[in-house]
């Protein structure tokens, strides 16, 4: 028995769940993370730029409870090369022994005009969208299976039969994401549950950040919304939390969305 797996079977002793959250320093991925570990998960904090950010989240959740969360720092763009997703893999196993649940949350989000798409673009989306969720679910399938585990997909209610004007890309990304949730959910059951979350608009991009929305064009989503309201971290936390419990439920996706997908015209 190599090291890990020495580790993997003392802390299997220790039954309380592990979930790992891709893009989990902040906004809807540290949402998921304060959830789960307020229901006492132990959980590791994927980021990439974020660092800062997962490391003060988990200090704050280590002084709630001690050795309860930790930080793994890295670049999705790992998965193209075997030997650093093998190494990703040691790192995200090597705090707890364990994993029981993948959070699948990193993504990039832009438009892509027809006629301005380049190859950059193209590798980025897919890659964080598509290819990453896909390669971290095989090489993290062992632990998974071991524990009985699960996966939970972050999509986009935006992501197969309304798409986003303009982003065709983003659109094709998360669509293939949607489909792989099917396709695992086959392959890996009865050991692994796979389900998927699609958030309508539950948290607007950053002020600052080049996709930052005019009030006139908050206003304006916020009446496509038969909630009439933007919806929250919380409320995609919520649902993340009941799939990973709901152990009959896979291949199964479920709109957050305040019912925006009723009244999508696609822009
Ligand atoms: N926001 C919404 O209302 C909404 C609507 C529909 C769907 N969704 C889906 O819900 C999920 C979360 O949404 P969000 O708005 O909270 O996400 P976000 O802030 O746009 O992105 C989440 C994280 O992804 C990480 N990331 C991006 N590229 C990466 C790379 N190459 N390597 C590693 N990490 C990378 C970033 O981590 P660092 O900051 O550490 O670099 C970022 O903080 C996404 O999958 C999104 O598509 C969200």
């Amino acid at each position: 028995m190599n090291e890990l797996d020495q580790k993997a079977d003392k802390t299997l002793q220790d039954n309380t769940a592990v979930m790992l959250v891709t893009g989990g320093a902040k906004r809807i991925g540290a949402a998921i993370i304060k959830a789960a570990h307020d229901k006492g998960y132990r959980v590791i904090i994927h980021c990439h730029r974020s660092q800062q950010r997962a490391e003060r989240l988990a200090k704050a959740l280590n002084s709630i409870r001690a050795d309860s969360a930790s930080v793994v720092v890295a670049d999705l763009a790992l998965v193209n090369n075997q030997a650093e997703l093998n190494d990703f893999v040691q790192h995200v196993i090597e705090p707890f022994g364990q994993l029981d649940v993948l959070v699948h949350n990193a993504s990039r989000f832009y438009p892509t005009p027809i006629g301005s798409i380049d190859n950059p673009q193209w590798d980025e989306l897919m890659l964080t969208n598509a290819k990453a969720p896909l390669l971290l679910s095989q090489a993290l399938l062992p632990y998974l299976q071991v524990q009985q585990g699960c996966i939970v997909s972050l999509l986009d209610i935006h992501a197969y039969d309304k798409p986003f004007s303009g982003y065709t890309v983003y659109n094709m990304a998360k669509a293939a994401q949607r489909t792989m949730v099917q396709s695992l959910a086959l392959e890996l059951a009865p050991d692994v549950r796979v389900n998927g979350v699609a958030p309508g608009v539950n948290i607007l991009p950053d002020a600052n950040s080049d996709q930052a929305l005019d009030q006139a064009q908050q206003d304006n989503i916020v009446r496509s919304i038969p909630m009439q309201r933007i919806g929250t971290p919380e409320d995609i936390a919520q649902s993340v939390l009941f799939l990973i419990e709901a152990l009959y439920i896979t291949g199964h996706i479920i709109n957050i969305d305040g019912g925006r997908s009723l009244t999508l015209a696609g822009d």
